[in-house]
């Protein structure tokens, strides 16, 4: 979870690139898809130019409660809305999206993986039907015994729903994500506690994650559109550069700053050591963006480097 004033601050600055590309409608959307505590959709409000504030229905999607203190112009709902003009983000919200887990056994066959309340794991029954489909085209696993793959139906199908919610625009996911070109032999199901990571066992006593398949889920919403509607591309990047074209950079401020405006140098300073944890190399910086365009929105377009960006 990193919802950081900064990152807060180019997820705004995206959603006014979204804004300008949609030609600055009279109402513009900003979900926060799974927004845990709100701090994403509070902090994205905050830091619009207040022209585009004034114009702007920032929705939390969580299904759990409000919290106490968020920004009242924040709608909290449980479901995403539909007909939504402008840009839906979801920030660590497919890695939470339960899935069940596939492992090959001693006769190479692909068996579901049932877990007791205490974290004991054996084999179930062969995996078939449209998950073993799957499997097939996402995540093939060879016939060695003890290979894993994480089955990314629901996820597909969680994706889809939300850009649905969409009229035009873009939705973005940024999570623990993995392409084709390099699954995790062994699947990546984990726990976490207290930031912690532990055992996934499934008590209630930790979040369960695996990372995603993220261009099975792309894909997903292509097949859903197609052939009529022909989707426009989707684009997929590492945090790290995503979040550089949007004015993210980590950079250091000059010493000379601490001698003249030592308050300033100090600001400058946490905000560039929190630009170097979002964009670290094997830390959040190797999150994976999908940003899927709906309607006529060149994904590649808003990401153009910062230094083009008129927009703020
Ligand atoms: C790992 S947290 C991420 C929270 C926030 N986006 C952030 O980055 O700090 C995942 C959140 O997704 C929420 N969630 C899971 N499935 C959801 C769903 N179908 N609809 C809305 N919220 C969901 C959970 O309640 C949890 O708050």
């Amino acid at each position: 979870m990193h919802a950081s004033p900064l990152f807060a601050r180019a997820v705004a600055r995206l959603l006014c690139r979204v804004d300008a590309a949609l030609g600055r409608p009279p109402v513009l959307d900003f979900v926060d898809m799974a927004a845990g505590r709100g701090e994403l959709a509070g902090g994205v409000l905050a830091a619009l130019p207040d022209d585009v504030a004034a114009r702007t229905r920032v929705y939390a999607v969580e299904v759990d409660g409000r919290p106490e203190g968020l920004d009242p112009r924040v709608r909290w709902l449980a479901e995403p809305p539909g007909g939504l003009t402008g840009l839906l983000f979801a920030n660590e919200w497919l890695d939470n999206v339960p899935v069940d887990v596939a492992e090959v056994d001693a006769a190479g066959v692909a068996r579901r993986v049932l877990v007791r309340g205490d974290g004991a794991q054996r084999l179930g029954e062969p995996v078939t039907g449209a998950a073993a489909a799957w499997l097939e085209r996402w995540w093939p696993l060879p016939g060695e015994e003890g290979l894993r793959a994480e089955i990314g139906l629901p996820r597909d199908e969680a994706w889809t729903s939300a850009v649905g919610a969409l009229d035009a625009g873009l939705a973005v996911a940024a999570d623990y994500a993995h392409t084709a070109a390099a699954r995790p032999p062994f699947g990546t199901l984990t726990g976490f506690r207290a930031g912690r990571e532990t055992p996934p066992v499934p008590d209630g006593s930790c979040d369960i994650t695996a990372h995603v398949a993220l261009d099975a889920c792309a894909a997903a919403h292509a097949t859903r559109c197609a052939p009529e509607c022909a989707p426009p591309d989707a684009l997929m990047r590492p945090q790290r550069e995503a979040l550089h074209a949007l004015g993210v950079t980590g950079v250091r401020p000059p010493l000379a700053l601490a001698r003249t405006d030592p308050a300033a140098y100090v600001r400058a300073l946490a905000s560039a050591s929190q630009a170097a944890e979002l964009t670290a190399p094997g830390g959040l910086g190797d999150f994976l963006w999908l940003l899927q365009p709906v309607g006529a929105v060149d994904a590649a377009a808003l990401l153009v480097d910062v230094a083009d960006d008129e927009e703020q």
